[in-house]
């Protein structure tokens, strides 16, 4: 057995002349979680369907689970959970019902011993008989993650299956994730969110279908050579105007009412920060987020291709 869930290389797809991933290196150990990121229409969802045998890529090869992305696609199937972008449920079944219906999907045998172990797990047995169109959203990501785990994959792939839940339901499960790879289950999930960023061992960076980054995030943060000044106050909001496009100023973003001024010039972002002492703004020298470095790779990617 290959201690790598993940090992593929040159992945490349394309849809007509629009190249949607574009060479594509992932070697991702098992038993992590691995966050992947990057604007919309970067080839996320394509990169995941690639990886769980449900599209053929155009060029590149590898394995998942040890077993060859194109010759043993059926097997990667059947140990793959792949919860998709827009998970549907029927809505006038119970959540019981509407796994007992993708148990006999994958023809799984000893039906009721298996959901009732995952809606256990998964915290969903005093809901079972609860109608899924009648669940809040994080309630459903729930019966989502129960429907991809009920065949007991080795890995899963979570295609931003926390978009739109509300902050205390992101948390819940994100917890169930942790649960589940302490089991050790391989998760690699998309997502916008930096907070889940975070919660994960490595993260895939891909922006406009190259991958443009890959590792811990606080590896990720100190490779950046990015510098970042932090200024909070009242004269703000006239300060990022001024400062967009000015030598030394790279990226100037907001994050809530703190503005970011990003260089990878350190020497030439201190001058333009020191010629800006303006009354009504205090400045702080402060490591880069996770997100300014996204912002930083994505402006590389948007100027190569
Ligand atoms: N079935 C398809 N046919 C044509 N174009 C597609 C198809 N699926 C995805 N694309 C295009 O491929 C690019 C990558 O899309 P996608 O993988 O969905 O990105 P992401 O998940 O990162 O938002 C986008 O430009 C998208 O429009
Ligand atoms: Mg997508």
């Amino acid at each position: 057995m290959t201690d790598r869930a993940i090992d593929v290389y040159g992945l490349t797809k394309r849809f007509g002349d629009r190249v949607a991933v574009d060479n594509v290196a992932i070697r991702m150990p098992r038993g992590q979680v691995w966050g992947f990121l990057g604007p919309n229409g970067s080839g996320k969802t394509t990169t995941i369907r690639m990886l769980c045998g449900l599209l053929k890529p155009d060029a590149g090869q590898g394995t998942c689970l040890g077993y060859d992305l194109i010759a043993d696609s059926g097997q990667i199937k059947r140990q793959v959970g792949y919860m998709t972008q827009k998970f549907s449920f029927w809505e006038d079944l119970s959540i019981r019902e509407n796994l007992e219906f993708v148990a006999r999907l994958y023809e799984l045998r000893n039906i009721k011993q298996v959901i009732d172990q995952t809606l256990e797990t998964l915290g969903l047995s005093s809901r079972q008989k609860q109608l899924a169109g009648t669940l809040s959203g994080g309630w459903k990501q729930r019966l989502a993650l129960a429907a991809c785990t009920l065949h007991n994959p080795a890995m899963l792939l979570l295609d931003e299956p926390t978009a739109g839940v509300d902050p205390q339901a992101r948390r819940d499960f994100w917890d169930q994730i942790h649960r589940l790879a302490a089991e050790g289950l391989t998760v690699l999930v998309s997502t916008h969110y930096m907070d889940e960023a975070e919660r994960c061992d490595e993260i895939v960076y891909i922006a406009y279908g190259q991958l443009m980054t890959q590792g811990p995030v606080s590896r990720i943060i100190d490779e950046s050579g990015l510098h970042t000044w932090v200024a909070e106050g009242p004269g703000v909001r006239a300060l990022a105007d001024r400062l967009r496009g000015r030598d030394g100023a790279e990226h100037v973003a907001y994050f809530g009412s703190a503005l970011h001024v990003s260089d990878s010039n350190a020497a030439k972002l201190d001058a333009l920060i020191a010629s800006e002492g303006g009354a009504g703004t205090q400045w702080r020298r402060e490591r880069p987020s996770l997100e300014d470095v996204f912002i930083d790779l994505m402006s590389q990617a948007q100027d190569k291709s």
